[in-house]
């Protein structure tokens, strides 16, 4: 699927695929040169980071298992509450391994405040994030809300509008661009 393949549902492309790829490579420099002699297991949050996971596993050379949760956050819409149920759990033991959680976008970061809570309490050596996308409201620190949580690998920062593309979906749509764009009001706000 492509941006022709939008007609006009796509208002704009905010990053193309190729900096997404390069951005990878940057990021899997970094996580290269962190893990350096251990063992890696990457924790991808279904279903959003099903790309990055794919991409990002791939442009590293540490040797890396891969496992999935998913995770259901009860909201009003579009809002996360940070009230999270497991849908999936995973099939890894975390005791003594070193964890690198792989998201897609954090937000309000709740979801993945709720998530390293209940993996750190698993015992694992270490435990990180990785996540392609940070919306402005994750980077502001000691907010009403608590802490946001510590992402130490962030792709990309972006304004605070809801984005689709590269696993990330609007009603289950679009998740299959190779890109990260914005859709146009009328697919989501029918007449407005
Ligand atoms: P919080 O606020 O808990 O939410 O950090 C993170 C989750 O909310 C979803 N989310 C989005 N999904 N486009 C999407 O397709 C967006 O712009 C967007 N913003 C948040 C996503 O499921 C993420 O894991
Ligand atoms: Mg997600």
């Amino acid at each position: 699927m492509d941006a022709n393949d939008m007609g006009d549902d796509l208002a704009a492309v905010l990053i193309d695929a190729d900096q997404i790829q390069a951005r990878l490579a940057e990021l899997a420099i970094e996580i290269d040169a962190d893990y350096a002699g251990k063992d890696l297991l990457l924790v991808g949050v279904l279903k959003g980071a099903v790309m990055v996971m794919a991409d990002l596993a791939r442009a590293l050379h540490t040797a890396v298992e891969m496992d999935w949760m998913a995770v259901s956050s009860y909201g009003s819409g579009t809002r996360s509450s940070g009230v999270v149920r497991i849908i999936k759990d995973l099939d890894a033991d975390l005791t003594d391994r070193h964890v690198l959680v792989v998201e897609d976008i954090v937000d309000s970061g709740l979801t993945l405040s709720w998530l390293l809570r209940n993996l750190s309490s698993r015992g694992p050596a270490s435990l990180e994030v990785c996540t392609l996308l940070r919306k402005p409201e994750a980077q502001q620190a000691g907010s009403s809300k608590g802490e946001p949580p510590r992402v130490r690998y962030v792709g990309f920062d972006i304004p605070p509008e809801f984005v689709v593309g590269y696993g990330l979906d609007y009603a289950e749509k679009y998740r299959s661009l190779p890109f990260v764009g914005s859709l146009a009001r009328h697919v989501y706000r029918p007449g407005k």
